[in-house]
C-alpha cells in the first residue's frame, strides 16, 4: 500500500519560532511540514508566502508540504520553486480553466503538485487532473472550511476519501483539518495516508507522542 506520512501544520506553531519549531516537529518524528499559505482572498485569512519558504528553508531540508489557499495559484509557481518549497498543492475551486499549465510549471520548478477541495466540492471535480498525461501526485481532501486551525472534523467527508481510495489504490490521498487521535481512526478507515495535523499535535504535552499515533493507525 501507500506509505504514511505526518505533516504538522506549521499554521499552529509560533511563528516567531519557525525554524525551531519546524527542528521540534521533525525530531518528534514528522515526515513532511505542512506549510499553509493564504492570501486573505481565497480564504478569509493571511499567513505566509514565498519569503517565509525562502527562509525556513535555509534552516532545513525537509519536504515543505505547501498548501496553497490562494485565488491566483499560478503567480505563486515561481517564487515557491526558487523559494525551495517541496510540494505545491492548489485548490481545484480556482484552477478549472488553467490546472493543466498550473501542473505543468509546478513541475517544471521541480515542485511535486497536488490538488485540493473543500468540503462543499464534489470528488469529480479532480478525476481529470489525476487520470491526464501531466497528472497531480496527491489529493488533499479537506476535512474542514480552509482558512483556520482548530476546526472541528467534518466526518461527511469521508465519503469523498473512500471514493477515491477505491478508485486510485496508491494515490497519495491527504487529508486536512481537525485531525489527532480522536478522528484519525476514520480518516485512515476511509484510505487517507497523508495526515495534516495542527492543534491536535502543537497542543500536546508530547507531540512525538501524537505523531507516532497518526503514523500507527495509518499504517495498520
Ligand atoms: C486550515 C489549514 C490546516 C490547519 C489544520 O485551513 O489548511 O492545515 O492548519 O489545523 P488543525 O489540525 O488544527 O485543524
Ligand atoms: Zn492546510
Amino acid at each position: 500500500g501507500v506509505s504514511a506520512k505526518i505533516a504538522p501544520s506549521m499554521l499552529s506553531s509560533d511563528f516567531a519560532n519557525l525554524a525551531s519549531e519546524a527542528h521540534r516537529m521533525l525530531s518528534c518524528g514528522a515526515d513532511w511540514l505542512h506549510m499553509d499559505i493564504m492570501d486573505g482572498h481565497f480564504v478569509p485569512n493571511l499567513t505566509i508566502g514565498a519569503p517565509v519558504i525562502q527562509s525556513l528553508r535555509k534552516h532545513t531540508t525537509a519536504y515543505l508540504d505547501c498548501h496553497l489557499m490562494v485565488t491566483n495559484p499560478l503567480d505563486y509557481v515561481e517564487p515557491l520553486g526558487k523559494a525551495g518549497a517541496s510540494g505545491f498543492t492548489f485548490h481545484v475551486e480556482v484552477s478549472k480553466e488553467n490546472w493543466q499549465e498550473l501542473v505543468q510549471q509546478i513541475k517544471s520548478k521541480g515542485m511535486r503538485p497536488g490538488v485540493s477541495l473543500k468540503p462543499g466540492t464534489p470528488i469529480e471535480e479532480v478525476y481529470p487532473l489525476i487520470e491526464g498525461e501531466n497528472p497531480v501526485e496527491m489529493v488533499l481532501v479537506m476535512t474542514v472550511e480552509p482558512g483556520f486551525g482548530g476546526q472541528k472534523f467534518m466526518p461527511e467527508t469521508m465519503e469523498k476519501v473512500r471514493v477515491l481510495r477505491k478508485k486510485y489504490p496508491t494515490l497519495d490521498i491527504e487529508v486536512d483539518g481537525g485531525l489527532g487521535p480522536s478522528t484519525i481512526d476514520v480518516a485512515a478507515a476511509a484510505g487517507a495516508n497523508c495526515i495534516v495535523a495542527g492543534s491536535s499535535v502543537f497542543g500536546a504535552s508530547e507531540p512525538a507522542q501524537v505523531i507516532s499515533l497518526l503514523r500507527k493507525k495509518v499504517e495498520e
